[in-house]
Order: C-alpha cells, then structure tokens, then sequence
C-alpha cells in the first residue's frame, strides 16, 4: 500500500474508533462516516453505536468489523431467525427487519440511479414479498469430506472464508431441500462419495443440487461431479427416489472445469428425467437441469405482470427477447404479440424453450441458439421488433448489444437486471436515444442484499433533420 495514497485518511489498520452507522451498503456490510471518511462495517445496522476495528484501509473508505455494539435501534435491529446468520455467507440482512430491509433497497437504488436525475413518479418503491421466508426454489451446495469423519458437509461458505459450513436447515429455501441433501449426505459413504480436492485432485462430487417447480411440486437432484463415474449409481438413484418421491429424477453433471463455474456441459441422467416441469399462469415451462429459471417463484409471476403492463402490447409487435433463457418472458408475452424471437446462448435451455413453445400451443415464438453479441444485429435487421426485452446476467450487456440498440429505431426497450451497478452503467449508455420512463424494483432475494429492478425506456422524439442544418 503506497504510503502518500494513504497519508490523509483519519484512520489507521487494526485502531478500534467509536462508530454510528446511518444505512446499508450493497454487500454484507453497513455504512458509517468517521470525519467525513467512508468505512464499510461488517453486519452493521442503521442506528448502530459500535466499537469496530479497522480490516481494510484504501484510499477512498476503509472496512472494519465491530467488536462491541453499545446500542442499537430495536426498529432497525432484530435477531436473525437462523441459528447460523452470525457466520453464514448465505444471506446477508437478516438482521433487519423485512421492511427494513426495502427501504434501505430503496435507499441504495436512489444512489446507484442518482446520475440518471429520476424522479419520483420514475424510480418506484421496491414491490416486496408477501412472504419473505422458504422462497428460493434451487439449492447449489459445494461439498467438503470431513477430516475426522470422513463424512460429507455441504453448505454455504461462511463469510470472507473458504471453511464450509455443513447446513441442515435453511430458512430462504424450501424445506424439501434439507432433507434431500441429508439423504445425500447420509448415502454417501456407502456409495463411496467424497468430496472432489481440487488442489490435490482426489475425491469425486462437487456440489449437491436441488431444484422444484413451486407449483408442479417436481423436484430434480443432480450430482455435479468431476467424472460420471459412480459405482452402484443405479441403485444410488432408486434409493433416494424411493425415499423422496417428490423427485422426478436424479442426475450427474459432469465438470471437470477449475473456475467457479458450477455446472460443466454435460449431464447424465440417473434415473427418471433430467428436466422438471413449472407452472406459471396457464403456461408449464419444461427446465433442465443446469437450465437458468428465475429463483424466487412467487416474485417472478409480479415480475411478468410489470413486464406485461410495460409492454402493453396490442398483438401487432414483433419482440426480441435476449438473453431467453427457457423462454419464460417469450412465452410470457407470446400470446399477445405478432411474434417473438428469443435469443439464449445454452442450447439445452433453447431446446427447453422450443419444447415449452410446442407443449403450450404456441406457434409465434422462434428460439435461436446463440450470443447476443453475434446476433443482435442481424436479428433487429431481419424482424424489425418493436420491443426489445434485455435480461442480461450480473455483467450487464455488452457494448456491441447496446451500440445496435443505438443505432435501431426500436419503439420500447425493456430492461430486466439483478444488478443495480451493471444497470445503471447500461442506462446511462442507452439514455443517449432512450427516455427512462419507469424503474420498477422487485424483491426477489429478500434477506440478502440482491436486487432486481425492470426498467421501461422509451425511443426519444428525433425532429426531422433539415439538410444543411
Ligand atoms: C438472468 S437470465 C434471464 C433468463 C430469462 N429472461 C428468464 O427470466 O428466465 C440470463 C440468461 O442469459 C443467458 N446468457 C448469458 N450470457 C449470454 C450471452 N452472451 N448470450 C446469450 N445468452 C446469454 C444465460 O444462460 C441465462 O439463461
């Protein structure tokens, strides 16, 4: 750390200061001002009097963790419901209460929106869940053998920490999950699962999956693993099938990748099917295994119904939904529109789409197997949509999506993000040619600090350009 860069900063690595903290900050941390200086305090809440001690020192903030709160406002402050808050890297804000919790989302957003000058009437309230508790519909645990037992652990990672925490209970997910993943657990050593080491390349399985359709009740287990090999796998899958009926099918996938990346290409089913099924509305959509499917149920079909009301449409619009996925927006929207091209790079979620499409009776949705970036272009040349729907990953879109945007006369562009920093980097790009007309925020990660935001623009009035003016 360069000394001069620091030299004006009131605070020193590893002091202990006295500290009020005023709001949340976008992660697991909270945020206080010390003469004026930033410092981000871990599991902080607005109202907190602590004691912390200085982690991190950069130019512009510095981090701490608390070592003593002195008091704290009970309006702002509770006790989280799970035993395992305190260290899990779960969830972050259980700390607070629900509405609490909007309204510091809400506070976050008008700061990662402040360039953009919205008012009111444009950025909304965040629409939160009605019940904020067992909503996430898919579980990803990374698995570790444990030394003395020899047993599994799975489980989330605890906070700024490698060390895996072995969970039996989860309140954000479905219960299903628990007991599911303690059966894995409980088979493991007499089907010889261990824990895939990375570092010294012994071992086998790598994470624990679980997903269910919220409304079908089909359930769906896959073993990722870093070969498909496993002995007795057969009798594997019927014994947890036979205990778990709510599972349709049990599969591995097969990654032998050394990122982060959960899922490799390939999946291997078991035993039943390698997909189950959702239902929204009167539509069933079919989702693969490591197909992408909104996590939060109840908050995607609110979700559809802004995105219903934003595009308004009048069954005469041609509508390019990027980044598809199994083509839940697409086949969404499909039954008013004239028609909708769907564009998604995983081909198995394609195939899921199309198949979704076939099994809904819908003949005006085409889905193309691709990235965006490749085929923007020829894709808003080719359909001329009236509408474009974006629901680009954490990363945004990339410059070449919006430069074609740009450059297009497309009516209405409808931007989805569970990334606020992302998004609003994308707004200021596209507020070149496009009016934002309504940020609606939707809470569909409650109890952690994530959150998704659909946004309407709208084309700006170009007057017609005299020659020589
Ligand atoms: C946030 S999900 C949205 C999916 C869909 N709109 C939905 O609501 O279910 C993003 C999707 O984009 C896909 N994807 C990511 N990068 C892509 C790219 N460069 N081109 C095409 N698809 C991409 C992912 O596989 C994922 O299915």
């Amino acid at each position: 750390m360069a000394k001069s860069t620091l030299q004006n900063i009131p605070v020193s690595a590893g002091e202990i200061i006295d500290l009020e903290i005023d709001s949340m900050a976008y992660d697991n941390s909270a945020v206080a001002r010390y003469k004026d200086f930033i410092i981000f305090v871990d599991r902080g809440a607005p109202g907190d009097s602590v004691k912390a001690q200085i982690t991190t020192l950069r130019p512009n903030y510095a981090r701490a963790k608390i070592t003593e709160i002195k008091g704290s406002d009970p309006n702002h402050r509770i006790e989280a419901d799970c035993k395992l808050f305190k260290v899990c890297g779960g969830c972050q804000w259980q700390h607070l209460p629900y509405e609490k919790q909007l309204e510091q989302k809400d506070l976050l957003l008008q700061n990662f929106f402040a360039k953009l000058n919205l008012t009111d009437r444009v950025l909304k309230s965040i629409l939160g869940a009605d019940n904020s508790w067992n909503y996430r519909n898919k579980v990803q645990y990374p698995v570790r053998t444990m030394e003395k037992t020899g047993r599994l652990k799975a489980g989330y990672f605890e906070w700024h920490s490698n060390d895996l925490i072995n969970i039996k209970y989860c309140p954000i997910q479905n219960s299903l999950f628990d007991n599911i993943v303690e059966t894995v657990r409980e088979l493991a050593p007499k089907y010889r699962m261990t824990a895939y080491n990375g570092k010294n390349k012994t071992g086998w399985l790598r994470h624990i999956c679980v997903r269910v359709g919220e409304n079908t009740k089909e359930a769906l287990l896959t073993l990722v693993a870093i070969s498909e090999n496993l002995s007795y796998s057969q009798e594997f899958a019927n014994e947890v099938m036979n205990k778990h009926p709510e599972l349709v099918g049990v599969c591995i996938n097969i990654n032998t990748n050394t990122t982060n990346v959960i899922y490799g290409p390939k999946t291997k089913v078991l035993k039943g099917r390698g997909y189950f099924f959702e239902a929204i509305g009167d539509l069933q959509f079919k989702i693969s295994a490591t197909s992408f499917f909104q996590v939060n149920t109840s908050q995607t079909i609110k979700l559809l119904e802004i995105l219903n009301n934003f595009a308004s449409l009048t069954g005469q619009e041609n509508i390019l939904d990027a980044y598809c996925g199994v083509g839940l927006m697409s086949l969404f929207l499909a039954k008013n529109a004239k028609q909708v091209i769907g564009i998604e790079e995983i081909k198995q979620s394609i195939d899921d789409a199309t198949f979704s499409a076939k099994e809904n009776n819908i003949q005006n949705a085409i889905f193309i197997n691709a990235k965006v970036e490749n085929r923007i272009k020829d894709v808003l040349e080719k359909y001329k949509p009236e509408i474009i729907i974006l629901d680009p990953p954490r990363a945004g879109c990339n410059k070449t999506i919006l430069e074609s945007v740009l450059n297009t006369e497309v009516k209405k562009i409808i931007y989805t993000s569970c990334n606020p920093n992302t998004l609003s980097r994308d707004l200021e790009i596209l507020n070149n040619h496009y009016t934002v007309k309504s940020v609606q925020p939707i809470d569909m990660f409650p109890h952690t600090y994530h959150i998704e935001c659909i946004v309407l623009l709208e084309r700006k009035y170009r007057p017609n350009t005299v020659c020589g003016n």
